[in-house]
């Protein structure tokens, strides 16, 4: 009898600046899950270079990959797919990835599953809780910033995107200008304990036309410009903290616009993902207010929240028996999520 080729699936992660790789089980057990992040190659540049992630993740996916199989105590001959990302990311890298996913599933003579990245971070909650579509999905990582309602594995309702920077981005840009070093997110948040929010008043961008769009770029250059005025250490972890709080509105704000546009659309949950969801300060916060609209909530544990293998692979999972499987599938720059499933090559 042929097998399901979503029982026992290995997914494999390269669209940013982690190398990942895992295995994950129908019944949502996690065998395993490697993550190689690249944080020493691109700290001295102070942000990602495409170019030099590209060529750590060649150097690192056959290591990151193998481990995985070896951590899961799963024989080859038991995995039913493979699941690559094949976009949206930095082409080098998600080249890499799905290269070698696609050779992997042809050495183990089992189908490939063509991962959308988003889609992986929008359906990673499954995983992990019994969340029933549709619900309501805030996404915040460093490539995206978007609210989208996920009313199926492959139909995606967009109602809000960020008109410049994403989220991520400008944790990343603020913790540069601040000299906290890169990957930025963690950075801001762990000062940000040892600061006063209020002392710097920033703006709350885009927070009083009813809108769900996003802006982050004058928040940053707001933060840019105030750091100006920083004398000392303090003055700085001051001004982190005053930004996360912006940010904490801003994304306060704009889940209270989602959710009141989604009243009428039975929702079942309000979900948050991607590597800002990370954020004790934003996941309290979002909690906080879906509490008052009676819906449940819920985020990803915090390490399945930033890039990994198992969001892929658990997308693989939910997608195993869709158009998606086909080797041709070609990697590709942008991919956005769409209403009418996920449109295949
Ligand atoms: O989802 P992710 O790992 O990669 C993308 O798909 O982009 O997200 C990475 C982003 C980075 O911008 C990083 O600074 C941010 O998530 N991030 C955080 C935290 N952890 C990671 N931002 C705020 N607080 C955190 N604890
Ligand atoms: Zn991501």
């Amino acid at each position: 009898m042929k097998r399901n080729p979503g029982n026992i699936v290995l997914g494999i992660e390269s669209s940013c600046d982690e190398t990942a790789a895992a295995v994950v089980t129908k019944e949502k057990l996690i065998l395993s899950n490697v993550v190689y992040s690249q944080i020493r190659e691109h700290e001295h540049f102070g942000g990602v270079v495409p170019e030099i992630a590209a060529r750590a993740h060649l150097e690192k996916i056959d290591l990151v990959v193998n481990k995985a199989l070896k951590d899961s105590k799963v024989d080859r001959s038991k995995i039913t797919a493979v699941a690559g990302t094949c976009g949206p990311g930095l082409i080098g890298g998600v080249i890499v990835g799905a290269t070698f996913a696609k050779a992997m599933a042809m050495a183990l003579d089992v189908p490939f599953i063509a991962v959308n990245h988003i889609a992986a971070h929008a359906l990673s909650v499954r995983l992990t809780e019994k969340v029933d579509f549709p619900y309501l999905l805030m996404l915040m990582s460093g490539g995206h910033c978007q609210l989208c309602v996920v009313h199926a594995v492959d139909d995606f309702e967009v109602i809000g995107k960020t008109l410049d920077d994403s989220v991520g981005e400008a944790f990343d840009k603020v913790a540069k200008l601040l000299n906290w070093g890169y990957p930025g997110g963690p950075a801001v948040e762990k000062m940000s304990t040892a600061g006063d929010n209020t002392v710097f008043p920033l703006p709350r961008p885009l927070c009083h036309k009813g809108s769900c769009d996003f802006s982050f770029a004058g928040l940053k250059t707001a933060v840019r410009i105030a750091s100006e005025k920083c004398r000392t250490e303090q003055d700085r972890i001051n001004l982190g903290a005053s930004f996360q709080q912006a940010v904490v509105d801003v994304l306060s704000y704009k889940m209270t616009q989602a959710l009141e546009i989604g009243k009428g659309q039975h929702l079942t949950a309000a979900v948050i993902s991607g590597g800002v969801a990370a954020n004790q300060s934003v996941r309290m916060a979002l909690q906080r207010v879906c509490h008052r609209y009676g819906l449940p909530f819920y985020a990803p544990p915090v390490v399945l929240c930033t890039d990994n293998g198992a969001m892929i692979a658990w997308t693989g999972i939910e997608m195993a028996n869709n158009p998606l499987c086909d080797f041709r599938f070609a990697p590709r720059p942008r991919w956005p999520l769409t209403r009418r499933g996920i449109s295949p090559c």
